[in-house]
């Protein structure tokens, strides 16, 4: 008898050990309850196409310059190819916190407005840089993103922009970027990965013909497979050839 008790107890103590677990900070927001990412041009993945994932960090130059090849890339290859933009602020870009968040805030507020706003960060990442901003307060640094937010998504959106960094909400949401990051262990940006798994020479800028020599095999594939599939997808092949152009 004595054995079964001691297991109940054991039982019992585990229980109320998750119970903790489940009712501290973290699980507040992990799982999410939206996946993280930024799709771009489109508000659903299509399953259909070859999905890549990129983890930037609004204020990493190898971000900024790899994002140049890779929407030529995109607009090359139209709906046959997704994207999801992860941001990972690092630790070591004293603003890339608060830039993510900006990001987060402006996504929730207009969905289109994510890559023009993170667009404006690659092009204007030198004003917040750690030397650049050494010596301000880091409220001068949110009032200075919000401004700039502003500008690129419309003055109506101002007070809602400032209002987002008193959000708790878009807190946990760039919180959510980082912890998924570092669960997929990224360390570093730009981190690529096609159809869920790692490019080999990471942390180079790719660039246009090194995503085609990745891209044009995959899609190769697909169309190979679909021959053998039905008429109806030999229409939809088609009528992809003619969207490539
Ligand atoms: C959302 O953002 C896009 C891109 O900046 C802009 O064209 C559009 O007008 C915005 N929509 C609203 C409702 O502000
Ligand atoms: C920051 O302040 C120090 C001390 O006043 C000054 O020497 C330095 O040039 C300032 N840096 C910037 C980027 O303004
Ligand atoms: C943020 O919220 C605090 C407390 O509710 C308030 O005192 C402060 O003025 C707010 N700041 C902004 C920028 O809205």
């Amino acid at each position: 008898m004595a054995p079964k008790y001691t297991i109940s107890i054991v039982m019992l103590f585990l229980q109320s050990q998750l119970l903790i677990l489940f009712k501290s900070g973290a699980a507040d927001y992990i799982p999410p309850a939206k996946s993280d990412g930024f799709g771009y041009k489109t508000h659903s993945i299509n399953l259909d196409s070859i999905l890549i994932e990129v983890f930037y960090d609004p204020l990493c130059p190898d971000s900024r310059d790899s994002w140049p090849p890779l929407k030529k890339t995109l607009h090359h290859y139209g709906h046959q190819v997704s994207l999801v933009v992860h941001l990972l602020p690092l630790p070591y870009h004293d603003n890339a916190f608060v830039a993510s968040r900006a990001l987060h805030i402006v996504n929730g507020l207009n969905t289109s407005a994510t890559y023009p706003l993170l667009e404006w960060f690659f092009e204007n990442q030198d004003k917040f840089y750690n030397a650049a901003t050494r010596n301000l307060t880091r409220a001068s640094i949110v009032e200075e993103i919000v401004k700039s937010a502003t500008e690129v998504v419309g003055k109506s959106y101002h007070s809602s922009i400032k209002n987002g960094f008193n959000d708790t909400h878009t807190d946990h949401l760039t919180r959510i970027s980082f912890k998924y990051a570092a669960s997929r262990g990224v360390y570093g940006t730009p981190f690529f990965y096609v159809n869920g798994f790692l490019l080999p020479d990471n942390g180079a800028a790719v660039d246009y013909n090194a995503w085609r020599k990745v891209l044009d095999p995959l899609v190769g594939a697909k169309k190979g497979v679909k021959n053998e599939e039905s008429l109806h997808s030999m229409v939809e092949m088609d009528s992809s050839s003619v969207l490539e152009m």
